[in-house]
């Protein structure tokens, strides 16, 4: 394909940049030409071969399945512009087709082909494997005796070694973010070694980073959207991110309390009566009619759901307050018309966990991911009640709980060891002048990238990244137009970035 003339002064600066710095030592034969096939209506999908296991190159392969939409405009194209949307182990195909019109009306699409490369481990890709019975088995979200807290812990112990009893499934040892950052380097080769340009979210920003701290030189630009800091401990990773979640949910509360489109408007205090239907769904679970209805779209759920269990789902939903971009399930209006079905109504079904019926899916991916990339908890019972009572009190409302509660739970007797564990960013990069800092891109009030995070990360990048901040809720930004949305493209396009500190509206 044509490059523009852009691309080519771009690339040429950075390739003087590179042949003065080390070159990575970087083992892999890109094979001669990828072949591209037509999916979903007017996309482009490939495989790639990569090695199971980094450190033999030539050992046992695995396959990355890659979904493309590509550049409307062949004489503007930049380049590829890989994109990750995070989850750990969400699918950024499916972000592609869902996000289609969206994307296809962004100003990235006529610059860049879109490229979604499915992470090793996830669906598409070569996929990780178990069985889905003790990934359907209850467990108490907030063990409060020693009986409860066994109970949780076989529920996940279980979990964890259904994978291992599966036959040919090797890529349970080698989930970890690392090797994924490994795999988009040989994308980025396999498809005509061009500079990286690089858009993640959430855990995708993660995968960034640790693109960025390996490959720096091969960079034009990179963006992340809802910041990850892997230089903590996943136990000290819980406490701001269940901070993010109580100052979004009281963001929320607020919004209600003005916005009388909010089906919750007329509710008098409704934080404490919030409160109280959790206690209250605590003792007496909500029913979840729709879950065993096989034509609703939430089909197949739990029949019913307790008010701890609520908190994962809610979670979720408040990351979109607004009604319109990718990922949105219709917003905060939306969310609040689901609450007022369970509080009111008793039909929680939007809030209860799926089932599953396949060997693998989206929440196998995710915990076998995390779990390599941050280290076991190893707490007591007696350490899990100290830490519910302490959550109780800073996170009132929300009371602890939220993914990274569950995420040290299950991690605690994960099968295979943590192969990336936490480091800072500061050593790969002092004394490094990128040639365009990397965009740091975070919310004020995020239910799952706290703040926090994003200005832990900037400060071990230094001047090498720019950080900039939307005076709003949810998780990421750019899915969802405005001001935020703009600079992402104008940073990935024309190489703009903002100053670290920048507020925008929206
Ligand atoms: C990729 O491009 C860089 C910069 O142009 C060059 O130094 C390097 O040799 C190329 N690598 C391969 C495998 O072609
Ligand atoms: C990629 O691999 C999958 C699974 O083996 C296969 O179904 C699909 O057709 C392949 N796609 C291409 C473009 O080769
Ligand atoms: C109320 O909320 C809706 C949905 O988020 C939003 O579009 C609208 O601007 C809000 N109205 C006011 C007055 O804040
Ligand atoms: C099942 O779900 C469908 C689709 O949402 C709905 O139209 C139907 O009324 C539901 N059936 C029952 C028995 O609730
Ligand atoms: C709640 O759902 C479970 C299945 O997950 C079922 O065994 C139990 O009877 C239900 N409880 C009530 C009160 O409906
Ligand atoms: C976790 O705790 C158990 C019991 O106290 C102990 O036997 C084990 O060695 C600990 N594991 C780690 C990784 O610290
Ligand atoms: C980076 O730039 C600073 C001044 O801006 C300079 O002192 C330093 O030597 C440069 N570092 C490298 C590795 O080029
Ligand atoms: C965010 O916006 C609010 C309302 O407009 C304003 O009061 C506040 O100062 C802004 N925060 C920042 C950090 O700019």
């Amino acid at each position: 394909m044509r490059k523009s003339s852009y691309f080519l002064s771009t690339a040429t600066a950075l390739a003087a940049f590179s042949t003065a710095s080390a070159s990575t030592n970087f083992d892999y034969d890109p094979p001669s030409s990828v072949t591209w096939e037509e999916c979903n209506q007017d996309m482009r999908c490939a495989n790639l071969s990569v090695p199971l296991d980094w450190a033999k190159p030539h050992g046992k392969q695995i396959s990355i399945s890659m979904t493309m939409i590509p550049a409307a405009n062949k004489e503007k194209r930049i380049g590829y512009l890989m994109v990750n949307n995070g989850g750990p182990g969400a699918s950024p195909s499916e972000y592609l087709v869902a996000g289609r019109d969206f994307l296809k009306s962004s100003e990235l699409h006529q610059y860049f082909d879109i490229l979604g490369p499915s992470p090793r481990g996830t669906a598409g890709s070569t996929p990780v494997k178990c069985d889905p019975e003790p990934w359907n088995r209850r467990f108490p979200q907030r063990p409060q005796t020693e009986a409860e807290f066994e109970e949780m812990r076989e529920v996940f112990h279980a979990r964890g070694q259904s994978c291992v009893n599966q036959e040919d499934n090797d890529i349970l040892y080698y989930m970890d973010t690392t090797s994924v950052a490994k795999d988009f380097e040989a994308i980025r080769l396999a498809l005509n070694n061009e500079t990286m340009n690089f858009l993640g979210f959430s855990y995708g920003a993660f995968l960034g980073s640790e693109y960025a701290e390996r490959f720096p030189d091969n960079i034009r630009a990179l963006a992340l959207d809802g910041i990850v800091d892997h230089s903590v401990s996943g136990q000290n990773i819980w406490g701001p991110e269940a901070n993010g979640y109580e100052v979004t949910m009281n963001q929320f509360f607020e919004w209600c309390e003005k916005n009388s489109t909010c089906a919750l408007h007329k509710i008098k205090n409704l934080p404490s009566k919030f409160d109280a239907f959790i206690d209250h769904a605590n003792k007496h679970p909500i029913s979840a009619p729709s879950c065993s209805n096989k034509t609703s779209d939430v089909y197949p759920c739990f029949q019913n759901v307790t008010g701890d269990e609520i908190f994962r789902n809610l979670q979720s939903a408040v990351c979109f307050p607004s009604e319109i971009g990718i990922g949105s399930i219709g917003g905060w209006t939306t969310v609040a018309q689901f609450l007022y079905q369970a509080m009111f109504k008793n039909d929680a079904s939007f809030f209860s966990s799926s089932q599953y019926t396949s060997h693998s899916a989206v929440e196998m991916s995710y915990v076998s991911i995390f779990c390599q990339d941050f280290p076991r908890s190893n707490w007591t019972a007696t350490e899990f009640q100290i830490k519910s009572s302490v959550g109780s009190v800073a996170t009132p409302h929300t009371r602890g709980l939220g993914e990274f509660w569950y995420l040290q739970g299950i991690c605690m007797d994960w099968p295979s060891p943590v192969r990336n564990p936490p480091h800072s960013l500061q050593p790969a990069f002092a004394g490094r002048n990128m040639t365009t800092p990397i965009l740091l891109v975070n919310a004020l009030y995020d239910p799952e990238t706290p703040i926090q995070a994003a200005l832990s990360v900037q400060r071990q990048m230094g001047e090498n990244a720019r950080l900039v901040i939307r005076n709003g809720s949810g998780h990421t930004s750019y899915n969802t137009p405005g001001e935020t949305h703009e600079a992402i493209e104008k940073y990935l396009i024309h190489l703009e970035a903002p100053a670290t500190g920048t507020v925008l509206k929206d």
